[in-house]
């Protein structure tokens, strides 16, 4: 009997979806071995995705492992699945770097055409009626966008790549947010999922709103007007103001 994998499943969506749709498609990579990034990225150009993004779920767990190396492998993973492919490639980070805009400018120079913010690690959890310790997956909340939003404002206009936002954008106030820091494109997963197609809709019709109601004619108009640089106190995008920030604390005024 043949096998079917997951990801024959997971090709057979993208020819599906490139039937039926108009926009590009972004076909989403996470490898483990060097060998099956590089044959999972040519199989999904051969599916037709417009082009790449490579969720490089990495934790590090080895104590003895220097950061030099892991930025390493994320290079490396980047440039041998660019040899493979000729599509744009955006790459899927996590918020864990000493050095962010650093490493975003290696992986520039790698190939990486866009960089999305963050990647939502999932966290094993411990069960205390059997004292497992399990897998569990939770959905992401508003709240998670902020973090998203400082590295949008702080990146915007210094990297000369494309920045998505993805992990926490559940309302058209997230997106406006997002987009005013410097996203050039915010990805909606979790909101979706508990609410169905329809926020789209809802988050897209109430943006629309938003903006006429504050004379935007337009998303480019909107991009980037109060990243770090334009911000009228660009302090506050780093943490510069953090005694300011605990001082601001009124007890049940915060939520
Ligand atoms: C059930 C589920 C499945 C997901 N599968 C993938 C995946 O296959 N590849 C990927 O890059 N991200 C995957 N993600 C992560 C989402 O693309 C997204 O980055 C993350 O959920 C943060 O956005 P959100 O707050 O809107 O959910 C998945 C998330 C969920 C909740």
């Amino acid at each position: 009997m043949a096998y079917r994998s997951h990801l024959d499943d997971y090709l057979e969506k993208i020819l599906d979806l490139k039937r039926s749709l108009s926009i590009p498609v972004i076909g989403s990579l996470n490898g483990i071995s060097m060998s099956g990034w590089l044959e999972h990225a040519r199989d999904l150009e051969k599916a037709g995705c417009d082009a790449l993004e490579l969720n490089i779920y990495y934790v590090a767990a080895d104590l003895s492992q220097p950061a030099q190396e892991i930025e390493a492998r994320y290079v490396e993973i980047l440039r041998q699945v660019g040899a493979q492919v000729s599509l744009p490639i955006a790459v899927k980070l996590g918020p864990h770097f000493s050095s962010l805009g650093h490493m975003i400018g290696q992986l520039r120079e790698a190939g990486a055409t866009g960089i999305s913010l963050f990647n939502r690690f999932y966290h094993p959890d411990i069960d205390l009626l059997d004292m497992r310790v399990k897998p569990r997956i939770h959905l992401s909340s508003s709240d998670e966008s902020m973090e998203r939003i400082r590295w949008l404002g702080l990146l915007h206009g210094q990297v000369d790549v494309d920045l998505a936002a993805t992990g926490g954008f559940h309302r058209a106030t997230d997106v406006i947010k997002a987009v005013l820091a410097g996203a050039d494109v915010v990805g909606l997963c979790s909101v979706l999922l508990k609410k169905g197609e329809r926020a789209l809709g809802d988050i897209l019709s109430d943006i629309k709103l938003w903006m006429e109601d504050n004379e935007y004619e337009s998303v480019a108009q909107m991009k980037g007007s109060v990243c770090q640089h334009h911000a009228i106190n660009p302090v506050a995008y780093e943490h510069a103001n953090y005694l300011a920030v605990l001082e601001s604390y009124t007890t049940g005024e915060n939520d």
